[in-house]
C-alpha cells in the first residue's frame, strides 16, 4: 500500500462506520483585484492527497466493509490555461494522489447528495460527517469550511457534524520513515544552502543580501522552496527573535555575530536550522563565552530529548542549564535574570508546517520531530546567538537530523579560514 493510501486507512480506522469526511485544499487568496497569494493547499488536505492544487475536495465514505475515496478537481477548460497555465490532469493527480476516483467538480454536490441524503441513500445510512473546522479554510471567496458546515446542518438535520483536525493531528504528530526522509532531504539542502551563504558571509555584505541569495540558491538548485521567511541578522539585530526581511538593512561588519535562522522545503516538509557565525571567522572572548553556552545547552538538551517528555520539559530543562551556567560564568549576577536573555521556547514540533501541529503537552513519542534551539541574546552588547537543530524522537531518545550542519567552534572557525 502506498504510503498516501496507508495514511487514509489510517483516518478511517479513527471515525466510525456510516461516515463521511470532506477535505478541502482552499482557494487562492487575493491580495487584491485579480492579484493572487501563491497558493498553498491545506496542510491536512496535503497530507492525505499530495494534492496542491487550489478547489480541490478529498470525500471519504466509510461504509460497513467499504472504504471508498473520491477526489474533486477543476475540469480541464483550455481557455482558463491560457490565462493562468496548466493545471492537473485527472491522471496525473491520480499518479500523486494513488486516488483511482478522480471526479469534476461539476459532479460534486449530486456525489455529496447521494452520500448524505436520508432517503435513497447509495450508502445505506450516513449518519456522521467530519470536516476540518479548526483552521478557517476558505472553500469560495464567500465560504469557509465553518460556513458550509452550518449550511450542511441545516439541509442534513439527521448528521452528527463533527471536526477532523485533531484525527489528521494524530496521524501527522509521528512521522513515518518516508517522511523523515523527505525532512533529512530538507536539511540536507538546507546544508548547501548555508555552506554557499558562508562563502559570501563578508563584512559589508546588508543582511538582505544574503537571505536574497538562500531564496536564489534553491531557486536555482531544484527550485527549492523556503520554510518560511529567512532570517538573517547581524550584531543587534540578531537579538531580534525573527529580524524580517523587510527590515534586513544591517550591514555586516567585521567583529560581529550574524545569525541565520533558515530552511528550504523538500515535498512540502520544512527544515528549520539555526546557525550562528563571525563575520571574520573568529569569535571574540564575550562571543565564545555565549557561543559555547548555548551550544552546550542544544547539546545536552539534544541528549536529554526522549519519549515521555514534554516540550515544557524540555523547556525547563533548558532554562535551569542556562541559569547554572550563566551565573557560573559571570554572564548574569542573579539566576532569575535569564528570563531577559533567553526569551523564547527550545522546542516546537516540525512537519509539513514550520511550527507544526500537535499539542506541546503532550509526552513525546518515536517518530514526533522537533527543533532544539536554545539561545541567548545580549541587547547592549549586540550579541544575540541561537543554534537550532531538528531532532527525531527515537524508542530510546533522539537522532540529531540535522547533526551534519556543524556548530563546534572549531569546525566553524575552520571554515570560514577557508571560504
Ligand atoms: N524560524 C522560526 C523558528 O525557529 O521557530
Ligand atoms: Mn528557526
Ligand atoms: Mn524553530
Amino acid at each position: 500500500m502506498s504510503e498516501l493510501s496507508l495514511r487514509r486507512e489510517k483516518l478511517f480506522a479513527s471515525i466510525p462506520e456510516n461516515s463521511v469526511v470532506l477535505l478541502f485544499s482552499g482557494i487562492s487568496k487575493i491580495v487584491s483585484e485579480d492579484e493572487y497569494y501563491p497558493f498553498v493547499a491545506n496542510r491536512n488536505f496535503f497530507y492525505l492527497t499530495g494534492i496542491e492544487q487550489e478547489n480541490s475536495t478529498l470525500m471519504l465514505i466509510k461504509t460497513p466493509g467499504e472504504h471508498k475515496s473520491y477526489l474533486f478537481l477543476d475540469e480541464y477548460n483550455e481557455l482558463k490555461e491560457r490565462w493562468t497555465g496548466k493545471r492537473l490532469t485527472f491522471e496525473k493527480a491520480s499518479q500523486i494522489s494513488d486516488l483511482d476516483n478522480i471526479y469534476s467538480n461539476n459532479t460534486f454536490e449530486e456525489m455529496l447528495s447521494m452520500a448524505l441524503a436520508k432517503e435513497n441513500n447509495m450508502y445505506g445510512q450516513i449518519s456522521n460527517l467530519f470536516i476540518d473546522l479548526s483552521n478557517e479554510i476558505k472553500i469560495k471567496e464567500n465560504c469557509s469550511t465553518q460556513i458550509f458546515a452550518k449550511e450542511m446542518e441545516e439541509k442534513y438535520p439527521h448528521l452528527k457534524i463533527e471536526n477532523i483536525y485533531s484525527h489528521i493531528v494524530e496521524l501527522r504528530l509521528v512521522k513515518s520513515d518516508l517522511e523523515v526522509r523527505q525532512l533529512e532531504e530538507a536539511i540536507n539542502a538546507t546544508s548547501t544552502g548555508i555552506n554557499d551563504l558562508l562563502l559570501n558571509l563578508k563584512a559589508g555584505v546588508v543582511e538582505h543580501e544574503l537571505s536574497d541569495r538562500f531564496e536564489y540558491y534553491g531557486k536555482t538548485h531544484g527550485r527549492r522552496k523556503l520554510s518560511f521567511g529567512t532570517i538573517v541578522a547581524t550584531g543587534k539585530d540578531a537579538t531580534i527573535l525573527h529580524h524580517p526581511i523587510a527590515q534586513q538593512e544591517g550591514v555586516i561588519k567585521d567583529g560581529d555575530l550574524v545569525l541565520f535562522d533558515l530552511g528550504y522545503q523538500y515535498n512540502g516538509y520544512c527544515a528549520d536550522i539555526s546557525r550562528t557565525f563571525p563575520v571574520n571567522g573568529t569569535f571574540t572572548d564575550f562571543q565564545r563565552k555565549v557561543y559555547e553556552t548555548v551550544l552546550n545547552c542544544n547539546k545536552a538538551v539534544i541528549d536529554y530529548v526522549k519519549p515521555g517528555l514534554t516540550i515544557p520539559e524540555l523547556q525547563e530543562y533548558a532554562i535551569s542549564f542556562f541559569k547554572k551556567e550563566c551565573k557560573r560564568l559571570d554572564l548574569i549576577k542573579d539566576e532569575e535574570e535569564i528570563s531577559k536573555l533567553y526569551i523564547h521556547n527550545v522546542s516546537h514540533f516540525l512537519g509539513l508546517d514550520t511550527h507544526d501541529v500537535g499539542d506541546r503537552k503532550r509526552p513525546l513519542v518515536p517518530g514526533n520531530v522537533i527543533t532544539v534551539e536554545p539561545g541567548l541574546y545580549f541587547v547592549n552588547e549586540g550579541v544575540g546567538v541561537r543554534i537550532e537543530d531538528d531532532v527525531l524522537v527515537t524508542e530510546t531518545g533522539s537522532r540529531c537530523l540535522s547533526r551534519g550542519i556543524k556548530k563546534e567552534i572549531s569546525d566553524i572557525e575552520k571554515m570560514l579560514k577557508h571560504r
